[in-house]
């Protein structure tokens, strides 16, 4: 049989047709527009996702046995705000996980509701990208919009509403609404009292790797599918790259380096974050837990720095200068706040930085600045996780940041962990159609998927000297953030 995994991202679609035994058979991507309507915000047009996410399927079944596809399962986007009315027609655009403007929001929850009572029926606190904070933001600035609001979902549960009619979504992504009460898996009646909605807005609550429902006749009849492909919940899209690196089980770490940076580390049990809220507390796609830190622009700031500033898509080239002898010995320093920050500063104010240059300062130690901040920003999660008894030895790592040997190397030593690489690179999508397939029943389980599917095929170790001179830097670096938060709001 044939399972199809959609990875809804910010800046495309990818969509990956799998066999049962876990060959991939191919991949197709769409992109689609994001826009920045004010410094710091994000949004997105939920019908572009569908259009796009319906072009990619036509495509990817192009000359493939269709009468073989047995189910469909997502990755997607997490965080973002999608809203329907009576009618089911978008009210307004997607407010996205990188999106930035709820500050007063955020404070609001964190400061006067307090982060206790919110840690206590959420398991997290409010970082701005969360759906939560979006929705009283909503309340306070679109009240003619927000009364309008008969469903509120996520990305790719939008998609999973479009294809099968199911209102619905998974427990990972839940997970980072700030409505859902984690521990219990339930939604959280004190959190919709505070957001002024009602849990009739929300989706019905399922696993991951369960059958929502089957493709809708019509749009199977159009993609030439039979009218009996299963549909499974699917996760966010951290959750899902986890199943698609066989990140399940206790203590197992995956990084993901795309337009967001992750630090992922799953748990066979609930993790109570006791106040060290840094890290999120969310569930996990093979029906545990697991703990995140998430930096809001990573192999984006690398995108930024080549495509808008040195206006070349040539990335490896730019790295060609950087060479070995050059790694841990720049002064130059990058922040890598694009669009603020969430782990662990929660900062929507804190902006791009680079600090340190001289007359002699070239390109190419701009570029390994930039490589290397983003880096140390997630050193910054490795280092709450370690604060927290958690002692992470090895990752594997996907995204588009993992396909640059000299960005391995530079992680493997900043972190002062193994890396190891699975044999797709493919994360999200990966996830999705092993998903599929679980809910499908070729797999009994998720960890059993993971097991016959996932393969490691190499590594990158620390080197011990290198190492050395980059615990140097980081601490460096860790010295640069503090010195300037309070600058950030007044330059905004
Ligand atoms: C996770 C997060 C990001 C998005 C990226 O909390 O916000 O990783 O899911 O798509």
């Amino acid at each position: 049989m044939l399972y199809i995994g959609i990875d809804l991202g910010t800046s495309a679609v990818k969509l990956l047709l799998m066999e049962s035994g876990g060959k991939i058979v191919k991949i197709v991507s769409k992109e689609y527009d994001l826009s920045f309507p004010h410094p710091g915000w994000s949004e997105q047009n939920p019908v572009d996702w569908y259009e796009q996410s319906v072009a990619g399927l036509r495509e990817l079944l192009d000359g493939q046995d269709k009468s073989k596809v047995a189910g469909i399962s997502f990755g997607g986007q997490m965080h973002g705000l999608v809203v329907l009315d009576e009618n089911d027609q978008v009210i307004r655009p997607a407010i996205l996980w990188n999106d930035g403007r709820t500050t007063e929001e955020t404070d609001y929850l964190n400061s006067e509701i307090g982060k206790d009572v919110l840690e206590r029926d959420t398991a997290n606190i409010a970082y701005a990208g969360f759906t939560a904070p979006k929705i009283l933001w909503m309340k306070k600035n679109e009240p003619e919009n927000f009364a309008r609001i008969r469903k509120i979902m996520l990305p790719k549960d939008y998609l999973a509403y479009r294809l099968t009619g199911t209102f619905s979504t998974d427990y990972s992504d839940a997970s980072g609404m700030l409505l859902l009460d984690v521990a219990n898996k339930c939604w959280s009646k004190e959190m919709c009292g505070i957001c002024g909605i009602t849990e009739d807005m929300l989706p019905q609550l399922f696993e991951s790797y369960d059958k929502i429902g089957t493709v809708k006749k019509e749009i199977a009849a159009e993609l030439g599918l039979s009218d009996d492909v299963v549909v499974a919940a699917g996760g966010g899209d951290n959750a899902a790259s986890a199943v698609g690196t066989g990140t399940v089980g206790e203590g197992k770490c995956n990084i993901s380096l795309g337009t967001s940076g992750t630090l992922f580390i799953s748990s066979d049990h609930f993790v109570p974050t006791n106040g060290h809220t840094a890290l999120h507390s969310f569930a996990h796609s093979d029906g545990h837990f697991h703990l995140m830190g998430c930096m809001l622009s990573a192999a984006s700031c690398n995108k930024w720095w080549n495509e808008e500033i040195l206006h070349t898509k040539d990335y490896a080239g730019e790295q060609e200068g950087i060479t070995d002898e050059k790694l841990g010995e720049n002064h130059v320093f990058y922040l890598p706040y694009l669009m603020g920050e969430r782990s662990p500063l929660n900062d929507p104010l804190a902006r791009g930085t680079f600090v340190g240059m001289t007359m002699d300062t070239s390109r190419s130690d701009m570029t390994q600045a930039v490589l290397e901040g983003v880096i140390f920003g997630l050193r910054d999660s490795l280092e709450v996780a370690k604060s927290l008894g958690i002692d992470v030895k090895k990752s594997t790592i996907v995204g588009g940041g993992a396909k640059s040997p000299l960005w391995r190397k530079m992680t493997a030593n900043i972190l002062n962990i193994r890396l190891e690489f699975p044999a797709s690179e493919e994360g999200p999508s990966m996830g999705g159609a092993m998903l599929a397939a679980v809910a499908c029943g070729e797999y009994p389980d998720v960890k059993t998927a993971c097991e016959k599917i996932v393969s490691i095929t190499g590594f990158e170790d620390p080197d011990p000297v290198l190492a050395a001179k980059y615990e140097k830097r980081y601490q460096q670096f860790r010295n640069i953030y503090p010195a300037l938060k309070s600058v950030f709001p007044q330059i905004q």
